[in-house]
């Protein structure tokens, strides 16, 4: 407890570093109305957590409910690092304590080694944690996580290797080693990892995975697949499916924004022209896809096959946004469809009613309709992208190359 208030005081110190007045919004209102739509959400959300007398994250509703996750599930990340972002959006420091228990909850993710997805678990709560405090304990437990992370490094192959291919649903599959576009998402660590000790080790397994993906995730329209497994004794491609579209040869809407975030936040980290230009091809896919909506937030697969008679994805439509601001520095009409996507999440049409949604901010996600599973409903992940493109919005949260 003691510790709590020790880093409770150090954080507030540290606002200045945290915030900015560099107000670039345009549709400043909106964005008012949206944060204090969210600190009554997020609020309601964290005082019910606390009257239980639990550390709990909460996913997603279920039947009226919300379902909340044990920490080694790949979402546990968004609710800590939902309340970084609302620190940031307001500049309250009430929010400090709770970032920080809901945050230092997740210490033993450090030693996952069982998927991949400990890169978006730690990047999203650690992550921001250690730059909200400067507190080196945090980056100590982002380093560790890099090297659990690397442990899945398959170098024949030149890859991170997503999922075993022996457990669970993905073990009937016959892969031998599955790689997914959202393990993209992952690589922001193990740059962090060679900023934060000077080993290039972290960042060189990066770079072979984020190439390895440019050659082989992508077809000639721009669009990825979702799942590409390799060979990993021998190395080279084994096969191309999906796990959560509609076909091995459809567009997972959420895949596509996996795909637009993470080579842009190769690009930011690496400078390498051919990331920044990989996104402008995946950029142009999206929007030039005649079955995005006029709206722009997608289908949950730009080929399902009712459209429009199927469900959309507001997680997709966050992803997609906060990337658009990040490369809107250096391809500035992106800001227009960026704008247009958070004007869109911001109508009632997306954005919840205080009080409803089980506290979630936004409406309308899927998280896997061939699992049947979590379709057309709020989302932790939806939140914590929407809440980063308010914040780059604002000109927040943007790191220049
Ligand atoms: N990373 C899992 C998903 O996007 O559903």
């Amino acid at each position: 407890m003691k510790r709590h208030y020790l880093l409770l005081l150090m954080a507030a110190c540290m606002t200045a570093a945290c915030t900015t007045t560099d107000n670039q919004a345009q549709p400043a209102d909106t964005a008012s109305a949206v944060i204090q739509a969210a600190t009554q959400q997020i609020g309601h959300q964290v005082r019910l957590i606390e009257r239980s007398g639990q550390i709990l994250n909460p996913r997603t509703v279920q039947n009226g409910h919300v379902q909340y996750i044990p920490i080694d599930d790949w979402t546990s990340g968004f609710f800590p690092g939902t309340m970084w972002y609302m620190y940031d959006l307001t500049g309250d420091s009430t929010w400090i304590p709770y970032a920080i228990k809901y945050t230092e909850n997740l210490d033993s993710v450090k030693n996952l080694r069982w998927h991949h997805d400990i890169g978006f678990m730690i990047n999203t709560s650690y992550g921001n944690a250690l730059r909200c405090t400067g507190n080196q304990a945090y980056a100590d437990v982002i380093v560790e996580a890099a090297r659990s992370l690397c442990t899945r490094f398959r170098p024949a192959a030149g890859v991170i290797q997503s999922w075993d291919e022996t457990r669970g649903w993905q073990g009937t599959r016959g892969w031998m080693c599955p790689v997914i576009i959202d393990n993209m998402m992952n690589l922001e660590i193990l740059f962090k990892a060679t900023q934060l000790t000077g080993d290039s080790s972290f960042y060189q397994i990066a770079v072979s995975h984020a190439d390895q993906t440019l050659q082989h995730h992508f077809r000639p329209d721009g669009s990825c697949y979702h799942v590409v497994d390799y060979d990993k004794e021998q190395g080279g491609v084994r096969s191309r499916q999906t796990a959560q579209g509609y076909a091995d040869e459809s567009a997972w809407a959420r895949g596509q924004g996996w795909a637009l975030y993470g080579f842009a936040l190769c690009y930011r980290y690496t400078g390498d022209e051919r990331y920044l230009e990989q996104c402008r091809r995946v950029h142009d896919f999206i929007f030039g896809d005649a079955n995005m909506p006029a709206d722009l937030v997608p289908y949950w697969d730009y080929d399902a096959p009712d459209i429009p008679n199927e469900p959309r994805d507001a997680s997709a439509a966050a992803v997609i946004a906060s990337a658009l601001y990040e490369l809107a520095q250096y391809i500035p009409e992106y800001r227009q469809e960026a704008d247009r996507i958070v004007e869109s999440l911001s109508t009632p049409n997306y954005l919840a009613l205080v009080g409803t949604n089980g506290n979630f901010l936004l409406m309308h996600s899927v998280g896997s309709i061939p699992h049947d599973a979590e379709i057309d409903v709020p989302l932790n992940y939806a939140d914590y992208y929407f809440l980063e493109a308010l914040l780059r919005q604002k000109g927040q949260l943007l790191e220049k190359r």
